[in-house]
């Protein structure tokens, strides 16, 4: 009991020793002429320089250092040091003169410290990308790019890149990239030489609700923010941007984001059954062949601007007999901006009846404008889907109704 209070006690005393020596100033031994006595003065601390020795009556007088002077210790000089005035060449300024500090330089941009000189940061050649940016004290850090990066250029800043999914967009890889080179990525050939329906009824059905139906800032951005799961990077978002106009960017990135997250339960029932009402619209789309002429004339009589001749008959070409109308009415509304596919499909329809096409013609479009009409279980994940991204969009989308 006694030792430990001792103990305390010791500690206290130290801790007092301790404050107190911080606050005191420290001294010096002084002659004073007029006592003739050994006095201990008080030393000037730092941005002062002394003015007066202490006496027996008063304490020592420290004054200001002048304009770019300094002191950076207690001392008992009695002037204060001249700050350095330049920086040497290729330094720039860190810190300004001030009363306790003497001017900081340091290397200028792009350089750092090594032995007395500002040496130039190293360039990462090509495979190389920037592991570490210089300073004004270290140089640059280079690593070799790791398997599926690059980069091609000879750089103090650019790290290794990622190499182009080429999948991803939709495009073929025709070389795969190495450390110095991306991947080359080319039009889908084949996909152009077959039907390749981009965003197929379904999806536009399903995805349709996403649409501002308003010139909404940043649309794609929300939408990005507030989607679960993998996101989809800002790159991308960036090469949709400009590659489609406004309406068919929400379907492009709401089908790219599907594809990446297709082994989410969510995202797989989604699939599941955007692929189910395909099937369907397909069955009920049925095997209509149509001439070249007539589907000249159909898509002649949608509003907006036309599918070209040009167009059609490519169409005729790659596509299967019930692919053809689909894929046209997909090409008509992706020339016409805001459209519908499924207004585009009435208006074929009444096109039809009225010029006499063939009879099973105008029946398989009305069967199926009226399934799109009855599938309703989009309606039911429109649902799902906003509760899950919740309020933002849902706000943003009440207010674009
Ligand atoms: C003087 O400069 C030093 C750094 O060089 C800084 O830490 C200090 O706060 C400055 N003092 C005043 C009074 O500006
Ligand atoms: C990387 O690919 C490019 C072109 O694809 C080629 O010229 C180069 O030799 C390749 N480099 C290595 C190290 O394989
Ligand atoms: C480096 O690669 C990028 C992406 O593939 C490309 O846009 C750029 O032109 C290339 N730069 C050089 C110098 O080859
Ligand atoms: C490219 O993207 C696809 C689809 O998102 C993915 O399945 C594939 O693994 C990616 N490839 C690479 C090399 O990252
Ligand atoms: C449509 O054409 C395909 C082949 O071009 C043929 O197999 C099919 O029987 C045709 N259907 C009708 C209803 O004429």
């Amino acid at each position: 009991m006694d030792s430990l209070l001792g103990c305390a006690l010791l500690f206290l005393d130290i801790a007092i020793k301790w404050t107190a020596q911080e606050v005191l100033p420290p001294k010096y031994l002084h002659y004073d002429l007029e006592s003739s006595r050994q006095l201990l003065c008080d030393k000037c601390p730092p941005g002062t320089f002394l003015q007066q020795h202490c006496t027996a009556k008063r304490k020592t007088v420290c004054a200001p250092c002048p304009d770019h002077h300094y002191t950076d210790s207690w001392h008992t000089s009695d002037e204060c040091l001249y700050c350095r005035p330049v920086c040497k060449e290729l330094q720039r300024i860190r810190q300004e003169c001030n009363r306790t500090h003497d001017r900081v330089c340091e290397c200028a941009e792009g350089r750092y410290l090594e032995l007395e000189f500002c040496l130039k940061h190293r360039s990462c050649p090509p495979g190389f990308g920037v592991a570490q940016a210089g300073t004004p004290e270290r140089d640059t850090v280079c690593k070799r790019c790791p398997d599926g990066f690059f980069s091609n250029e000879t750089s103090s800043k650019a790290p290794c890149r990622k190499h182009t999914n080429c999948s991803v967009f939709g495009l073929l890889l025709t070389r795969k990239g190495n450390a110095t080179h991306d991947n080359i990525c080319s039009e889908n050939s084949e996909s152009t030489q077959k039907c390749g329906i981009d965003v197929t009824l379904c999806e536009e059905a399903f995805f349709r609700f996403a649409v501002p139906t308003k010139f909404t800032p940043n649309w794609l951005s929300v939408l990005v923010d507030n989607l679960p799961g993998t996101k989809v990077n800002a790159e991308t978002v960036e090469r949709i941007k400009r590659r489609h106009s406004s309406q068919e960017q929400t379907f492009q990135l709401l089908k790219l984001w599907k594809h990446q997250n297709k082994d989410q339960d969510m995202v797989k029932k989604i699939i599941q059954d955007i692929d189910l009402c395909e099937s369907s619209v397909q069955k009920h789309i049925g095997h209509a062949n149509l001439t070249f002429e007539q589907l000249r004339s159909l898509m002649e009589s949608l509003p907006g601007k036309k599918v070209g001749t040009e167009d059609i008959d490519k169409t005729r070409k790659a596509c299967r007999s019930h692919e053809q109308i689909l894929k046209l009415l997909s090409l008509w509304r992706i020339k016409n901006g805001d459209q519908d596919t499924l207004k585009g499909l009435m208006h074929a329809l009444k096109h039809a009846k009225t010029h006499h096409f063939p009879k099973v013609v105008a029946q398989s479009l009305k069967k199926t404008i009226r399934f799109l009409h009855s599938f309703t279980m989009y309606k039911l994940y429109q649902k799902l889907f906003l509760e899950m991204i919740g309020n933002q969009v849902q706000s943003v989308k009440i207010s674009c109704l």
